[in-house]
């Protein structure tokens, strides 16, 4: 390599001594520094979302009008006796004179699976017949639950076994106490000559469908 003449003023900067910084002017340019990395960095920072416009809350779907109810057709009509209303049964003969003398009898009416009792209270009640207005006739089934009962012509009462209602003979079956809510359903009855007959019952005999026909058993 081939040596070179060093010119006189290269000899004076390379013999000059390096310019150094002051502490003022570090610190300046150290905070000029930290404030270009602080902007900087928040240039580097992702952009701040923007906010989402609220959206309007789901309308709820208008109310639909219900269905009118379909009109009800009356097809049928069925007519419901009245409990004081005489249901007229057939005409049946159910005893003779000579059969109560011992207070009572049994029978049946208006068919075989209605049993009644057929009494002589002794004296004249409501609705009795025959010579001394004292006979009477009721279904012999309890008005609760259908429980055929026993009846004392001592003291003129009904008794059901099942749940103990009374009813009283000389005073039209009235209920006396227990569950039951009706008294016993009359049977009426006519007198010709020594025979006794069953016309109709007055209120409803316990288990028997047909009570709301009048036409029917
Ligand atoms: S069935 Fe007669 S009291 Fe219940």
């Amino acid at each position: 390599m081939e040596d070179r003449e060093i010119s006189p003023s290269e000899e004076e900067a390379a013999r000059s001594p390096k310019p150094r910084l002051d502490r003022r002017s570090f610190l300046k340019l150290s905070s000029i520094s930290g404030a270009a990395a602080v902007l900087a960095a928040c240039a580097a920072q992702p952009p701040a979302p923007t906010a989402v416009p609220p959206t309007a809350a789901p309308q709820a779907p208008a109310p639909t009008a219900a269905p009118a109810p379909s009109p009800v057709v009356v097809t049928e009509t069925v007519e419901v006796p009245l409990i004081s209303e005489v249901l007229p049964y057939p005409r049946i003969k159910v005893a003779t004179l000579n059969d109560l003398q011992s207070g009572a009898f049994g029978a049946s009416y208006p068919d075989q699976f209605s049993p009644i009792q057929i009494l002589k209270i002794g004296k004249k009640v409501p609705g009795g017949v025959g010579p001394d207005g004292d006979i009477v006739a009721y279904s012999g089934l309890c008005t609760h639950m259908g429980c055929p009962m026993t009846y004392d012509p001592a003291t003129k009462i009904f008794v059901c076994p099942c749940h103990y209602s009374h009813f009283d003979a000389a005073a039209d079956a009235m209920l006396i106490s227990g569950p039951a809510t009706q008294h016993l359903p009359r049977i009426v009855l006519e007198v010709e000559g020594q025979d006794i007959y069953a016309v109709g019952a007055q209120g409803l005999i316990y288990g028997r469908p047909h009570n709301l026909s009048l036409t029917e058993l």
